[in-house]
């Protein structure tokens, strides 16, 4: 039998189906208010966006696409060479129909957004990883760029070139097992987990045996975090933070943070413990050499103020996904090159050999890694935001907005390009693989370092040869790869 309550509210069932039905008409017409709404904010937008660019022409442009299919994979460096010639100062570049950058391609054009207009991060893709020196902005960025900084001095850097060998000859040593007569070898893959080995021992002294173990999850995760951050750059519904979240790509992603920064907080954990006793960082020292943990650790500022926990892991995690991918990046194109190019590698090798004797310099090596990095740089695109308007030498000018530099490379490899005879009148920024100005590289000495000691151990125990069936295909991801990866002959030296 029906309460009173029921009968008066709802005698027959009628009075409830004409609500809910109410409910749902009102709902439908809240949504679509929602939805004209943001379709005219968006309108709005990209008509500002068209006024703005008025005075900077480009290539043509899709109405929906904007210039994204030009940009897919292995097209893109094609594409952007191209537009660089026919626009050599800067032009748009429209990501779809409400996103734009400023494509720079000229040196006095970079050196206007690097150091004229208070450049903050446009990375909030990546921020789940952890809001690093990349990522962050303002005074809190400040903060940890003064505190970082000497743990990338040329002193501290020393050490790690021990650790940095120890992986290489690891990684040498497999590749002596795989050699055969015919087939090349695939280098890339190999190189990636030699770098991810020795930025995780130099950054927290991570000890296992990384690249021969092919079912280590910790480093599994890292190595899909980078791609996994890439795939959603390239994939604009992905950049909502809700659609991304709720879909089976950041469910995923979610998990390996999850892993990874579990992982980071039970070795800071462990590490702080350690060394609540201030002498214990002297015996550290004495048995090993300070990892950039012990150094973020003790790092404080004339306050007294050092890294809260979170800090600490977001910055470790930083080093090794800023630092890992691009260092594999440029030694894998770098062999590359000089596998292409036998004259070179043979005077590398004699100049290494040299090295062995009394000689302390790596000119003819250095000018080799210069080279590879401008014909092959990791980064090949730096978009940054601009924190304040600039103007440009011509006059033309950009309020607030998205910026992406781009480096623009010659087709020959001339190492002696980098001569100081041929640097001497170079605009000083028309060669930046590390970028420029406050935000540029703070790893750079560190990767220079690894390309060095890889090159070396490598020269000495291997001829490099092209595989002429295998070429390798540039794609640009959150380091330049090679689609088909990277196949060299290697011929064992006696
Ligand atoms: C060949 C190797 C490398 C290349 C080509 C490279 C290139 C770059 C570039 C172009 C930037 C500027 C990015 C931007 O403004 O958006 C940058 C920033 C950065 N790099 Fe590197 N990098 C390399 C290796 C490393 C290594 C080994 C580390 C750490 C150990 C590292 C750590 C960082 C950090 C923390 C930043 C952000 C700096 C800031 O915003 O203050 N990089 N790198």
């Amino acid at each position: 039998m029906k309460s009173v309550l029921e009968t008066v509210m709802n005698p027959s069932g009628v009075w409830l189906n004409g609500a809910v039905s109410q409910m749902f008409q009102l709902m439908a017409v809240v949504c679509l208010a929602c939805v004209v709404l943001k379709a005219i904010q968006l309108y709005w937008r990209r008509q500002k966006l068209l006024k703005i660019f008025k005075s900077f022409p480009g290539p043509p442009t899709h109405w929906l696409y904007g210039h994204l299919q030009m940009l897919q994979q292995e097209d893109e460096l094609y594409n952007t060479a191209s537009w660089a010639q026919k626009y050599p100062h800067c032009h748009p570049v429209w990501l779809g129909s409400f996103l734009v950058f400023l494509w720079i391609n000229h040196p006095e054009y970079a050196k206007a957004v690097y150091i004229g207009s208070d450049l903050t991060s446009s990375f909030a893709l990546c921020s789940s990883i952890g809001q690093g020196l990349l990522i962050l902005n303002g005074p809190k960025w400040f903060q940890h760029r003064r505190l970082l900084t000497p743990g990338f001095h040329y002193d501290i850097l020393k050490p790690y070139v021990t650790v940095m060998a120890d992986s290489v000859r690891v990684m040498l040593d497999k590749w002596e097992q795989l050699i055969t007569q015919d087939n090349s070898v695939e280098l890339f893959e190999h190189v990636s987990l030699m770098t991810l080995d020795s930025i995780m021992k130099s950054a927290f002294s991570y000890q296992s045996n990384r690249q021969t173990d092919s079912d280590n999850l910790y480093i599994q995760m890292v190595n899909d975090l980078s791609l996994m951050v890439h795939l959603r750059v390239q994939t604009p519904l992905h950049h909502n933070n809700l659609i991304y979240w709720l879909s089976s790509q950041g469910r995923r992603f979610r998990k390996a943070c999850r892993l990874v920064h579990h992982h980071m907080d039970k070795v800071i954990r462990e590490r702080k413990e350690f060394l609540k006793d201030e002498r214990q960082l002297e015996k550290i020292q004495r048995r090993r050499h300070l990892d950039f943990l012990d150094i973020l650790l003790s790092a404080k500022d004339e306050n007294g103020a050092g890294l809260s926990d979170e800090d600490l892991r977001a910055e470790v995690s930083t080093f090794m996904f800023a630092g890992h991918d691009t260092t594999a990046s440029g030694i894998s194109w770098l062999l590359y090159c000089l596998a292409l190019h036998p004259e070179h590698q043979q005077r590398c090798r004699e100049e290494i050999t040299e090295i062995l004797g009394d000689r302390d310099t790596m000119t003819y090596t250095t000018m080799c890694i210069k080279e590879t990095l401008r014909l092959y740089p990791p980064v090949p695109a730096v978009a940054r935001e601009l924190g304040a308007p600039v103007t440009f030498v011509d006059g033309r000018t950009l309020p607030k907005g998205l910026t992406m530099c781009l480096y623009y490379s010659l087709q020959v490899f001339d190492p002696l390009r980098f001569s100081p005879e041929n640097s001497a009148g170079r605009h000083s920024y028309a060669f930046l693989p590390f970028a420029a100005g406050p935000r540029n590289c703070i790893g750079q000495q560190f990767a220079m370092n690894e390309m060095k000691v890889a090159l070396a151990l490598t020269l000495l125990r291997f001829e490099l040869s092209p595989d002429p069936a295998k070429p390798p295909i540039k794609i640009p991801q959150a380091a330049l790869r090679s689609k088909n990866g990277i196949h060299l002959h290697l011929k064992k030296l006696q």
